[in-house]
């Protein structure tokens, strides 16, 4: 390695939502997806990642901090990101071993999904580790290797597409930003209802969402949203895009609710809150939900409707906690390390 290499580097990366979802895969294991997805790269709801390399033979070492101090991580999260760091080491041909530590800024006892967040955290931070500069589309792509495929998206910042084309052997497929964070102030606001883990890994909906009988449609429904969501971004016209995204966010759980096995993800506090964001609408507040594979909602408004949004959500019952959000610029390097 050059003297330069800064062998240790720390990345926080945002998580992101989708407006139109990827839901379903033509290649599991290294994520390339049925459809082409778009979302918007959050701010405040971050993981946290250092990465050292080392120049010598060994094992990984994998911690994580979960409230109190950098533990061992276990393997059922360790072992996906022991497989990524086998990858990117045999793809950069750099030889030796890594550490990593990681966390997230975001409660993690949320619920939200963290995958996104913390793979691109981590791609990241070993390009870093090894002083590779490379192009966003590399980044994109690598991060997408990891098999979170939304974490090929969380690698830029603003708003974001993931076309779904690929070369045959699963090679080019990357996300690319449609627009940078300054185009458009759109707020997230954050209804959790859910705590912990989800029962069914968004790895098991992509598996099943092919059975469901009405994929197929999902699929010819899906490239008139997807324009939408473009033509409504390009002109900043939430008139246009709340619709589209939550009838988008409901298609996906109606495929998920209709695969074999099905998957509810919704729990009463879900429905609780798409009636409040409905009656919020009634009541002339510019307000539109989506999911991911969870039970948590995320209420998109524009700056002026936060407040109000924020509020009646904080007052429902089964809300624990409500986080706002919004779209940010993207993973930023950082300086202090987390060992
Ligand atoms: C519903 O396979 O990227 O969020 O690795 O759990 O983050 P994780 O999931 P991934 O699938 C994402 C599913 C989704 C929709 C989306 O973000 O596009």
């Amino acid at each position: 390695m050059p003297a330069s290499h800064p062998a240790k580097t720390t990345v926080s990366s945002p998580s992101n939502i989708a407006f139109i979802k990827y839901w379903g895969a033509q290649d599991l294991a290294s994520a390339v997806p049925e459809n082409p997805s778009l979302s918007m790269t959050l701010d405040t709801c971050r993981s946290r990642c250092t990465v050292e390399h080392l120049d010598e033979e060994g094992a990984h070492e994998v911690r994580w901090r979960q409230g109190g101090g950098l533990e061992t991580a276990p393997p059922s999260f360790a072992d996906r990101v022991i497989a990524h760091l086998d990858r990117l080491r045999e793809w950069s041909g750099c030889g030796g071993r890594f550490r990593v530590a990681t966390e997230n800024t975001f409660p993690s006892a949320a619920g939200l999904a963290s995958s996104a967040s913390g793979f691109s955290a981590l791609t990241l931070g070993v390009l870093g580790a090894l002083g590779r500069g490379e192009a966003g589309a590399v980044r994109s792509e690598l991060a997408r290797r990891s098999g979170s495929g939304s974490a090929s998206r969380s690698v830029f910042g603003g708003y974001v597409e993931w076309p779904a084309d690929a070369d045959a052997d699963g090679a080019n497929c990357h996300a690319v930003q449609v627009a940078a964070a300054s185009h458009w102030n759109l707020r997230d606001v954050i209804a959790v209802v859910e705590s912990g883990p989800k029962e069914v890994s968004s790895l098991d909906g992509h598996r099943r969402a092919r059975t469901s009988p009405y994929f197929e449609e999902r699929l010819r429904q899906l490239p008139r949203r997807l324009d939408g969501v473009r033509a409504a971004l390009a002109d900043r016209d939430f008139g246009r895009l709340g619709p589209i995204i939550e009838e988008e966010a409901i298609d996906l759980h109606m495929i998920a609710m209709t695969s074999t096995p099905a998957i509810y993800y919704w729990k009463p506090a879900t429905l609780t809150v798409l009636e409040a964001v409905r009656h919020l609408r009634r009541d002339g507040v510019a307000a539109w939900s989506t999911m991911d594979a969870g039970a948590n909602v995320h209420v998109i408004c524009e700056p002026k409707s936060e407040p109000a949004v924020a509020e009646v959500l904080g007052g429902l019952d089964g809300v624990d906690q409500v986080i706002r959000d919004g779209v940010g610029d993207g993973p930023a390097v950082e300086a202090e390390h987390l060992f």
